[in-house]
Formats: structure tokens, sequence, C-alpha cells
């Protein structure tokens, strides 16, 4: 993005955000893209007739507004959630960190802070700075592990209004346990967020935070479409707590906020649930494949329970970043010394990346 100096114009732009950085989506082109943490696979045929059909249904309604509460796709999203979950329990918006957005309108603002555990999604402390809650920086061990006693103790130094939590950590990979989300909540008065947007690609016998909303009434989780599911481009996230919290989440949610189309594909998407999900099993065998052709290089890599792998043990990352895209392969310098992160891709392009990451040149 090109940014205009307009000598002519200060704009007051809020003090607090002066000395931030703008949020914005690295682009570079590459013929193995491996850098986005999306679906590798198109929509399949059946689902894109689907949500062909429901759009097309929906044409000549646009002139109207959509369902502002989008009641039928918060209970399709209930349904698909399970855990007794209801549509009351459910609140959805323009991807998760949209209704993490909306979250931190309602439970942090001025004057209060929220706290997330390094290295995680860098998008938590963005939100936070736009809604102008302050940002306490927790940490994870040098293996990016958090023991709940480690969780528990920083949440009591740090006093947060709300904490995040990422399962699957993004970009560490790892999933929390559900002990740690259990600590955290416990010891919080605040809000906890556990953030899944990647939970259907965890390894089997791990548990989500869902199953905990019923003992914590603070305790939100939120979820996304872009991943499992494979409609990034649709926007859809959604988010999962008690009645009254998303209640109060009404308090700051813009006017038919969700548009009819996104609502439309996103209904679509979930009568595939098993196509798609079938999609997230063959995503998986491909992870694994890339953990343990990494670690065969030698290389350090953390389990993942994500459809990214971060891999390590480099001098210089940015100097395999350049290796990899001159090859051909981009993948994500998400800013851990000595790490990358590689998204899964299709068969196909994990052999390319793996072949190329057999040709790294030694003491790089
Ligand atoms: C941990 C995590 N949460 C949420 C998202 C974004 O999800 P959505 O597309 O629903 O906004 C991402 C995407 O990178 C992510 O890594």
């Amino acid at each position: 993005m090109v940014t205009l100096v307009d000598p002519f114009e200060d704009l007051p732009l809020r003090d607090d955000l002066r000395s931030r950085a703008p949020q914005a989506v690295p682009q570079v082109d590459a013929a193995v893209r491996l850098d986005t943490n999306g679906n590798p696979y198109p929509v399949p045929d059946a689902v894109a007739d689907s949500i062909e059909k429901s759009v097309r249904g929906l044409v000549r309604d646009l002139h109207r507004y959509p369902d502002p509460d989008a009641l039928a796709l918060r209970e399709d999203l209930a349904n698909y959630v399970g855990h007794g979950m209801t549509a009351a329990n459910i609140w959805v918006g323009n991807g998760s960190a949209d209704v993490q957005q909306q979250a931190l309108l309602a439970f942090g603002g001025h004057g209060r802070t929220a706290m997330g555990f390094s290295p995680s999604r860098p998008m938590h402390a963005h939100v936070a700075a736009a809604t102008g809650t302050g940002w306490l920086d927790g940490h994870r061990t040098r293996e990016f592990h958090l023991h709940p006693e480690q969780a528990k103790a920083q949440v009591r130094v740090f006093q947060p209004d709300l904490v995040f939590l990422c399962s699957p950590n993004n970009p560490t990979g790892s999933a929390v346990s559900l002990e740690t989300v259990e600590a955290v909540a416990a010891e919080t008065p605040g809000v906890v967020i556990v953030d899944e947007a990647y939970v259907e690609f965890s390894r089997d016998g791990t548990r989500s935070a869902v199953e905990l909303i019923s003992r914590f009434p603070r305790l939100l989780v939120t979820r996304s479409l872009s991943a499992a599911f494979g409609i990034a481009g649709a926007r859809v996230g959604y988010l999962i707590g008690r009645p009254h919290a998303i209640e109060y989440l009404q308090h700051v949610r813009l006017p038919y906020h969700l548009s009819a189309l996104a609502q439309a594909a996103a209904r679509a998407a979930l009568a595939h649930a098993s196509t798609l999900l079938g999609q997230v099993e063959a995503v998986k065998a491909q992870r694994d494949r890339l953990v343990a052709g990494l670690r065969e290089l030698g290389l350090t890599v953390p389990d993942s329970d994500a459809n990214f792998v971060l891999f390590g043990g480099f001098r210089d990352e940015k100097a395999v970043w350049q290796f990899l895209l001159d090859r051909g392969v981009l993948v994500r310098d998400v800013g851990i010394p000595s790490y990358l992160r590689v998204s899964v891709g299709t068969a196909e392009e994990v052999d390319t990346f793996l072949q190329v990451m057999g040709q790294l040149p030694d003491g790089i």
C-alpha cells in the first residue's frame, strides 16, 4: 500500500495510534505460496454449486438489508459447534478478528488492559490498540509452551481486564491445554478470549475451550470459517459464549454488519461440513508430512495442531526466507529469531517446499 503524505492536511489521528504501524498484510508473489494460513484447496464443486445457488437466490433481494441478527446462520453454527450450544450462544462477524474487536469494544477500552502470551497472533494486540485497550505482553517458555501455573502466575501479576489465549497458537502451532485455559479463567476477574481459528486441525484428543463455557461465564471462544471451511474470501467468523455475553456485544455491533451474501455463503458451506472437514484430514496429513520432513532435516519443529508449522534452528532466518523465495517458495517470517513459518499446501506444494529445504546450504 502506498502511504500518501499531504503536507496541507494533518488529520487528528488519535495520539495513541500515531506511534503504531498500520495493519498491513505483506504481498509478495511466488509460484508456491505457503505464507498465509488459508486452505490450500479451492472450494469443492458440490459446495461451490450450493453457494452459487443460495447467493443467486437472494441477488434480487439485495435492495433489502440482511437479517441484522443472522439468526439462521447462528442456528447452523450452534448445531455445528455442539456442546449444547444454541443460537443464543453464538455471535457472528466479518471474520474472527471482527468478533474479537467487538468483544474488546464491549469489555476493553480506555483505562482497561488486555494481555496475550508471546509469541502469538499480533492481531490481538492490534485490536486492543484499535479499541484503546492497553496491551500487556505475557510470555511462553523457550519451547513455546504455556503451562497452567506459568500462565496463571502471569495473569496474577498483570491483573488484566481481558486475556487472549490462542489455541492452536499462531505462529507456534501447538494447542493450549484445557488445564491452562481453566487456570487462566479461574485466575482472572476479567474476560478470557480463546482464539480457536484453527481448532479443526488439532491432533486427536485435543479438547476445545467450548467445553468450559458452562463453568466460566466470562469465557469467550472465537472461531472462523476461513481455514477449515476454506471460505476466507467470504469473511465469516464467530464467537461462542454465554447468552448474556452475546447480549452485551449488541451494545457495540454495527447495524446489518454481516452481508446477506456472506451469511448465505456461510450457511451453504456449513451444510457441506462433512465434505469440507474431509479436506481438513488431507491438510492434517500434509501437515504431519511437513513436521516429519523438517525434523528429518535436523530442524527444530514444535508439534503442530494447525494448518501451519513453525520450523527453526537457523543462524539467519531472513537468508533462509530469501533462499526459498529465490526458488519460488514463499513462507512467512513471523519475527521469531531463527524461525520461519510454513503453511500447509497441497501434496505437490509440500513436495516442492521439502525439496528446496533439502538444498539449503549448511550453516545458514
Ligand atoms: C489465530 C488466528 N485467529 C484468527 C485469524 C483470522 O481469522 P478470520 O479470517 O476469521 O478473521 C487468523 C488468521 O490468520 C489467525 O491466525
